[in-house]
């Protein structure tokens, strides 16, 4: 992912604030991690919970999508929590029910308490998807938060490959219980952590704590007075902008234009599909033939290919410019689950050499996505929004991931067991050719551009693909 570049012109971090970057370091990991270990996990235990509770496929679709409507409420509450609590007592928070909701789902009894401890660990990560990518960036020097931002998505990518791994190691035994317990241990890394890092020091001036924002400043920039001077009076200039949120909202007809692409495009984001196969990889090996083992060793293989092609786009990002990247993120999408929806026409392909082919499309298909999609309506949500309306918008367009994550979970088998697998599948390379058209209709190109220069080409009513115009 591209850096927020032009936010605020901070100069470089000295070399002695390295151990301080260090820890930020660690802190965006550990956040991204568990993330996408919340994501990952369901997919594998999921054929045992069903077995152990007797539960039907809409019952199971509701064990997997509670998460995202926790995740969805966490959301919507959390810019309250981080400007009254603070980023780092948020976070602190979230860390503590992401421990409490992984340990109740490993021990409940019964479906409803499984569910309701699902939606404590989506309330969890609701929190931490919004604060910990906001006090990292509010913490960063300037001169690595691109990096810590682009580091935090692919930290993302490697819990979803670690909870596929450990799903798959606990799979031999089907002990489900173990798989959604197993995470507690990444969370309380993460919380002990939390509690050796110092409050960021934009909220503590947002409070008026002056002498105790720079004491922390001086601390991060390695005690260089005339940085963290430059700094401090950065952010209390920006400060003097004061987020207006929903007034502007209701005011501003071009804000409410930034405000709806944001929210569109992390709409789109979902319905490419993806996480179709990050909760249902296994289900989806099932109906092309293959046993168990086979069905968890190759949803550990769509994890890495995942981690892998995120790590690839990151190198190409900057160069190729944001919509080149998607046209040909949803382009590879819609051939990939294309042709993978023609190859299961017939149920389960005839073929070892057909079966093996379909699942290089599904794996195409991963790499479509997680070359564009993935980090990059996350980029753009956060570049499109004007400054007095970036927390409302990035709030309003973090809700929206959720809510619509929830359906694509909750629909899923229903849309299978109602439409067919193959229909299925077209469905959503459908959806992804639509979004080839309003990626061309809609979407600016903001590669190389500063955030004041789109906020002002916003406000000034240029239509919402110029906005990034020179
Ligand atoms: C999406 C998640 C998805 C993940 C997969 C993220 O960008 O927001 O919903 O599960 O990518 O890598």
């Amino acid at each position: 992912m591209s850096s927020v570049s032009g936010a605020s012109p901070v100069a470089a971090a000295p070399a002695h604030g390295a151990s301080s970057v260090f820890i930020i370091g660690l802190l965006a990991s550990l956040a991204g991690l568990m993330f996408g270990l919340d994501i990952g996990v369901i997919s594998g235990a999921q054929s045992f919970i069903q077995k152990d509770f007797h539960i039907s496929d809409h019952a199971l679709e509701w064990v997997v999508s509670s998460m995202m409507l926790g995740a969805a409420a966490g959301a919507l509450g959390c810019g309250w929590l981080s400007s009254s609590l603070g980023r780092k007592r948020s976070l602190i928070l979230g860390g503590f029910l992401f421990v409490i909701g992984s340990l109740g789902c490993a021990l409940a009894p019964s479906p409803s308490i499984l569910i309701m401890g699902r939606i404590v660990l989506g309330v969890a990560i609701g929190i931490a998807s919004y604060t910990a990518p906001l006090y990292i960036a509010e913490i960063a020097p300037e001169a690595i938060r691109g990096r810590m931002i682009s580091t935090y998505q692919l930290m993302i990518t490697s819990g979803i490959l670690v909870a596929f791994l450990s799903d798959t190691a606990f799979s031999y035994s089907g002990s489900w219980r173990w798989m959604l317990g197993v995470i507690a241990v990444p969370g309380i890394l993460f919380l002990l952590g939390l509690f050796v890092l110092p409050d960021s020091p934009r909220w503590l001036l947002m409070r008026g704590e002056k002498k105790e924002a720079a004491n922390v400043l001086m601390r991060l920039r390695g005690g260089e007075r005339d940085q963290v001077d430059k700094e401090m009076a950065d952010i209390e200039e920006q400060l003097k902008q004061p987020q207006m949120g929903f007034a502007l909202f209701r005011q501003n007809a071009n804000f409410r234009r930034s405000v709806w692409l944001g929210v569109l495009l992390q709409a789109m984001q979902q319905f490419t599909g993806m996480n179709v196969v990050m909760y249902y990889a296994p289900r989806i090996f099932q109906a092309m033939g293959y046993a168990t083992e086979a069905q968890m060793w190759f949803t550990a293989l769509v994890g890495l290919i995942n981690v892998l092609a995120t790590l690839i786009a990151m190198a190409v990002i900057d160069h190729w410019g944001r919509k080149p990247t998607l046209y040909t993120g949803f382009a590879v999408m819609a051939i990939g689950l294309g042709v993978v929806g023609t190859m299961m026409m017939g149920g389960a392909p005839s073929s070892h050499g057909m079966q093996l082919f379909t699942v290089i499309m599904l794996l195409v298909f991963i790499v479509g996505f997680a070359m564009s999609a993935g980090p990059l309506i996350w980029t753009l949500c956060s570049e499109i929004q004007p400054l007095k309306g970036r927390d409302f918008g990035i709030a309003a367009s973090t809700f929206t991931n959720w809510i619509t994550n929830m359906i694509v979970g909750l629909t899923f088998l229903s849309l299978l067991n109602g439409i067919g697998t193959a229909q299925t599948f077209w469905l959503y390379g459908g959806f992804n050719v639509l979004f080839l058209l309003l990626t061309f209709l809609l979407i600016p190109e903001t590669k190389g551009v500063t955030l004041e220069h789109i906020e002002t080409r916003l406000m000034a009513g240029e239509k919402l693909r110029d906005i990034g115009r020179q």
